[in-house]
C-alpha cells in the first residue's frame, strides 16, 4: 500500500501542470468483462464502474481539468437486454442524486450530450434538474454522453441546418450545431478494456485528439491509471497537420 501511494505521488509530480489537456473524453468500457471474470452478473460491473466515475471526476477536478466527457450510454446500447438497460438507468439516477451535493461543493458544472429526451422520464427530469442547479458553477465541466452517437450528432446538426435554411455551411457552423457546440474538441481520448475502436463516439470532434488505449477494464481504471494517460499525452507531439 505504501508503495502504491508513493507511485501515485511520483506520477502526479511528473505531470506538467502547464501542459494539461483542456478536455479529456473517456470511453468507459469493460464493466461486463470485469464482472464475468468474477462470475458476477454484468450489472455488478456497472455498479463498480460508477465508483470509478467518482474517483476520476474527483481527480479531474483536483488537477484543474476544464472538461471531462464520459461515454455512459450509446445510441447502440439500447440493443442490450431490457434488464441491463433498466439497471443502467437506475444507476444513473442514483448517481445524480448522490453526486449533486458534491458537484455543488466542488464547483462542478454538469452537462450532457446526446438525445436525452429518449431516456426514461425519471432520468430525464433529474438530468435537467442537475444541469440547472449546477449551471453557474465555474470549475470542471462534467459532461455525460447519454443516448449519444457520433452519427446521430451529425445527422441532428444537418437537420437543424436544413431547418434554418442555410444553403452553404462552414466547419465552424457545423460545429455550432453539434451537441458539443459550447465545448472545445477533446485533446485526449481514453478508451479502457483493450478495444481499439471509437464505437460511434465523438466522430467529428475527435479529428485531432490524441488516442490512448489501455487494457485496464473500467472498474479498475483508478487515479494512477488516469495519471499515466495524462503523462503519455504530455509526451506526444501534436502537429495538427503542420510541421
Ligand atoms: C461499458 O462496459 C459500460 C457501458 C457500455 C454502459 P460494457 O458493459 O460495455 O462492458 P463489456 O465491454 O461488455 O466488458
Ligand atoms: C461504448 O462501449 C459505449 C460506452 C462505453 C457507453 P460498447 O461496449 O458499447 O462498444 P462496443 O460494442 O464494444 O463497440
Ligand atoms: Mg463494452
Amino acid at each position: 500500500l505504501k508503495n502504491d501511494i508513493m507511485d501515485k505521488e511520483n506520477l502526479l509530480n511528473k505531470i506538467d501542470k502547464r501542459k494539461l489537456p483542456v478536455h479529456i473524453a473517456i470511453i468507459m468500457d469493460g464493466n461486463g468483462r470485469w464482472a464475468k471474470k468474477r462470475h458476477l452478473p454484468r450489472t455488478f460491473g456497472h455498479k463498480k464502474g460508477v465508483e470509478r466515475v467518482d474517483e476520476i471526476v474527483e481527480t479531474a477536478g483536483d488537477i484543474g481539468l476544464k472538461y471531462l466527457t464520459l461515454y455512459a450510454f450509446s445510441t447502440e446500447n439500447w440493443q442490450r437486454s431490457k434488464t441491463e438497460v433498466a439497471v443502467l438507468m437506475k444507476l444513473l439516477h442514483h448517481y445524480l442524486v448522490k453526486e449533486l451535493p458534491r458537484m455543488q461543493k466542488n464547483n462542478i458544472r454538469f452537462n450532457t450530450i446526446g438525445d436525452i429526451k429518449k431516456l426514461p422520464d425519471f432520468v430525464y427530469d433529474k438530468l435537467v434538474e442537475v444541469k440547472e442547479l449546477t449551471g453557474n458553477n465555474s470549475g470542471l465541466t462534467l459532461i455525460l454522453a447519454l443516448n449519444y452517437g457520433g452519427r446521430d450528432d451529425i445527422v441532428n446538426a444537418i437537420n437543424s441546418i436544413i431547418k434554418n435554411k442555410l444553403n452553404k455551411v462552414t466547419e465552424t457552423e457545423v460545429s455550432n450545431y453539434l451537441y458539443t457546440s459550447a465545448i472545445p474538441d477533446p485533446d485526449l481520448l481514453i478508451r479502457t478494456s483493450g478495444e481499439q475502436r471509437i464505437s460511434n463516439f465523438l466522430l467529428w470532434q475527435l479529428s485531432y485528439s490524441e488516442l490512448y488505449f489501455t487494457p485496464v477494464l473500467w472498474p479498475e481504471f483508478d487515479k494512477t491509471e488516469f495519471y499515466k494517460a495524462i503523462l503519455e499525452f504530455q509526451n506526444r507531439e501534436r502537429r495538427f497537420g503542420g510541421l
